[in-house]
């Protein structure tokens, strides 16, 4: 199909939600404003303030409040980005309700703790965490104003961060990683008082860290520091430039990873689990690329179009990826809190390209087989 037959075919069907959340309870969400000084912010933000996202579980089904993927300006820049038309990816829906009201009681599942990747926003992972509120978990996801080429406040007022193409250096890459750690803190330090005042049936005293990227990495760095934190889970994140490397999480550690990311082409990963006393499983997802943890290579299978094409996407594509990270984040987290198998345990024709690479058990000679 050439493009301009594409573009009437997506006006036609109309055809541009991202993949539905699958479980049983439908998602709320809403944004709050959490104040945190971060001294010496590397970016071009105001060092004062977090934007935190909350996805949770909610029985509302009314469309009184649809809630866009993407603010406008956000829409502009990524999707010049990515050479689409202009407004495009502003057509982007979802399926969450805005301010939704809370359940009754609490699901009795802990709160996910969420980071995204360096030059991230939280919503560009739509397809994995509204998918984790809708089976009970509550999540909260973390801006750093400043650091996404836009962030939006809740009163409409855009924060232009770095620019889409900024250069991730060493030195970048090492104040952005040590502010995701202490931005996680302070969303932990946050969280119990902002319940309360709510009265919201969310859990504030077990949590499980989950990050992409920078923010996968991060997420383990925060863990062993804060008893709380249950678990943690890096989405194909390297550990070269901090500490990670050598951080010994003491609590179960599950790492995703693109088919590119193994130990011989990022050690750190090698070093780190070498540090690990713990449980810790790695599965790689053969024909994904670093990019479809993210929802970005969904976009233009929502829209309609032919899929990106470039090094960080992989041919299995960003829809496929996001299933199957959702499968088996899920199931890691139900293993942790005390259901179901773990994460890996038989062969699976029905998520073939989801391969065991090494884990404790099999490092430490016992296997499943
Ligand atoms: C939630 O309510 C606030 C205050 O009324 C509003 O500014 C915000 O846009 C709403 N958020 C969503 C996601 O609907
Ligand atoms: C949705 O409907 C419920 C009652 O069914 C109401 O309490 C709630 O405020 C509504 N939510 C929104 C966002 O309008
Ligand atoms: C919007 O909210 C941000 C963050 O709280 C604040 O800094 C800014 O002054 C507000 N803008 C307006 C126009 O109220
Ligand atoms: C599995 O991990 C352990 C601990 O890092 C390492 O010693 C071992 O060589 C790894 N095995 C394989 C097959 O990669
Ligand atoms: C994996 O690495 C090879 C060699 O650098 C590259 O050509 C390929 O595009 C990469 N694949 C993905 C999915 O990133």
């Amino acid at each position: 199909m050439c493009f301009l037959a594409q573009l009437l075919f997506l006006s036609l069907t109309g055809a541009t939600s991202l993949p539905r959340p699958d479980g049983p309870y439908s998602v709320g969400f809403s944004q709050y404003i959490i104040s945190h000084i971060t001294p010496n912010d590397p970016t071009p933000g105001p060092g004062n303030a977090l934007l935190a996202h909350i996805y949770y579980p909610t029985r509302d089904t009314n469309d009184s409040s649809p809630v866009l993927y993407m603010d406008p300006k956000s829409a502009i820049v990524w999707g010049d980005a990515l050479d689409l038309p202009r407004g495009l990816l502003g057509k982007l829906r979802t399926d969450l309700h805005g301010n939704a009201s809370f359940l009754d009681a609490p699901t009795g599942h802990p709160t996910i703790l969420f980071s995204p990747a360096a030059g991230f926003n939280a919503w560009m992972y739509y397809g994995l965490l509204a998918n984790l509120a809708s089976h009970g978990y509550t999540i909260l996801a973390i801006d750093h104003p400043g650091e996404p080429p836009v962030v939006r406040w809740p009163n409409g007022t855009d924060i232009i961060g770095l620019s889409i193409d900024v250069d991730f250096t060493t030195t970048l890459t090492r104040e952005v990683h040590e502010f995701r750690v202490t931005d996680l803190a302070a969303a932990l330090a946050w969280f119990p008082m902002f319940v309360r005042e709510r009265s919201a049936p969310f859990d504030t005293s077990t949590f499980l860290a989950l990050g992409h990227s920078i923010g996968g990495s991060a997420s383990i760095t925060f863990t062993p520091d804060h008893e709380q934190v249950r678990a943690a889970v890096n989405l194909d994140g390297g550990f070269s430039q901090h500490q990670t490397v050598i951080t010994d999480v003491g609590r179960p550690v599950f790492l995703m990873s693109s088919i590119n990311h193994t130990i011989q082409g990022d050690p750190s990963w090698a070093e780190f689990q070498d540090h690990q006393t713990g449980w810790w499983e790695n599965i790689a997802i053969y024909g994904s690329g670093h990019l479809d943890y993210c929802d970005i290579a969904m976009w233009n299978e929502a829209l309609g179009l032919a899929p990106l094409v470039q090094e960080q996407f992989g041919p299995v594509g960003g829809l496929r990826t996001t299933q199957i990270a959702r499968k088996y984040v899920g199931d890691f987290f139900s293993w942790v809190e005390g259901r179901g198998k773990g994460v890996i345990n038989s062969p699976s024709l029905k998520w073939r390209e989801a391969v065991y690479v090494n884990g404790s058990e099999f490092a430490n000679g016992h296997t499943n087989e």
